[in-house]
C-alpha cells in the first residue's frame, strides 16, 4: 500500500465517539463504502495481495466482513462463505462461542461450506479486529470443517487491544490500518 493509497483509505474512515456506548470510538466504514475511489483503492490492494495466495474460498464475518469478502471473492474468481451470528444460517451448522466485553456470543458456518475443495485454503476477512474474539472463533470454525484458515485479514486493527497477538497463535494476520 503506497502512502497516498493509505491516506485515501484512512481519510475515508470516520470516528464516531461514544458509539455504541460511552468510551468507545467506533470506526465507521460506511463512509469508505460510500467513497467509490477509496473503496476501489482498498479492493484493488486486497486483490493484488491475495491473487498470489492460491486461495480456494473467502470467508466473511457477519456483517461488515461480507461487504469486503464478497467483493474480493468475485474479483479473485472464488466462492464466498458467510460466517454468521447464531441462528441465521438455514442448513446444518457448526458453531463456536466467544467472549465479548460482557457475556458471550456465537458464530456459525454451514458444515459443507468448503466441501467443494478438499483441504481448502481459506482467507477469513472482517472490517476490524478488536479483542479478536470474533475472528478467533471464525478461524476455529474454518479449521473444524477440515479446511484451513491460511490468513485473517482486517481493514482496521485496534492494536491497543491484544486481539492481533492472540490471533497470531492460530493463523497469520494481516491488518492494513493499525490504530
Ligand atoms: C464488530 C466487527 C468485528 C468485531 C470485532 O462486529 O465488525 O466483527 O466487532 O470485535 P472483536 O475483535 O472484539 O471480536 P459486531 O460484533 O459489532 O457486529 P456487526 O458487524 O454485526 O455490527
Ligand atoms: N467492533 C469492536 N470495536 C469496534 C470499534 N471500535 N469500531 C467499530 N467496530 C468495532
Amino acid at each position: 500500500l503506497s502512502k497516498t493509497e493509505r491516506k485515501i483509505i484512512e481519510a475515508s474512515i470516520r470516528d464516531i465517539k461514544d458509539f455504541p456506548k460511552p468510551g468507545i470510538v467506533f470506526k465507521d466504514i460506511t463512509t469508505l463504502l460510500n467513497d467509490h475511489k477509496a473503496y476501489g483503492v482498498l479492493m484493488n490492494h486486497l486483490y493484488q495481495r491475495y491473487k498470489e495466495y492460491n486461495l480456494d474460498f473467502i470467508a466473511g464475518i457477519d456483517a461488515r466482513g461480507f461487504i469486503f469478502g464478497a467483493a474480493l471473492a468475485q474479483m479473485l474468481g472464488l466462492g464466498f462463505v458467510p460466517i454468521r451470528k447464531k441462528g441465521k444460517l438455514p442448513y446444518t451448522t457448526i458453531s463456536e462461542k466467544y467472549s465479548l466485553e460482557y457475556g458471550v456470543d456465537e458464530v456459525e458456518v454451514h458444515i459443507d461450506a468448503f466441501s467443494a475443495v478438499p483441504n481448502a485454503k481459506v482467507l477469513v476477512i472482517d472490517d476490524l479486529i478488536a479483542t479478536g474474539g470474533t475472528a478467533n472463533a471464525a478461524a476455529t470454525l474454518v479449521n473444524q470443517t477440515g479446511a484451513t484458515c491460511v490468513e485473517a485479514c482486517f481493514i482496521i486493527g485496534l492494536s491497543f487491544l491484544d486481539g492481533i497477538k492472540k490471533l497470531e497463535e492460530k493463523t497469520t494476520v494481516y491488518s492494513l490500518i493499525e490504530v
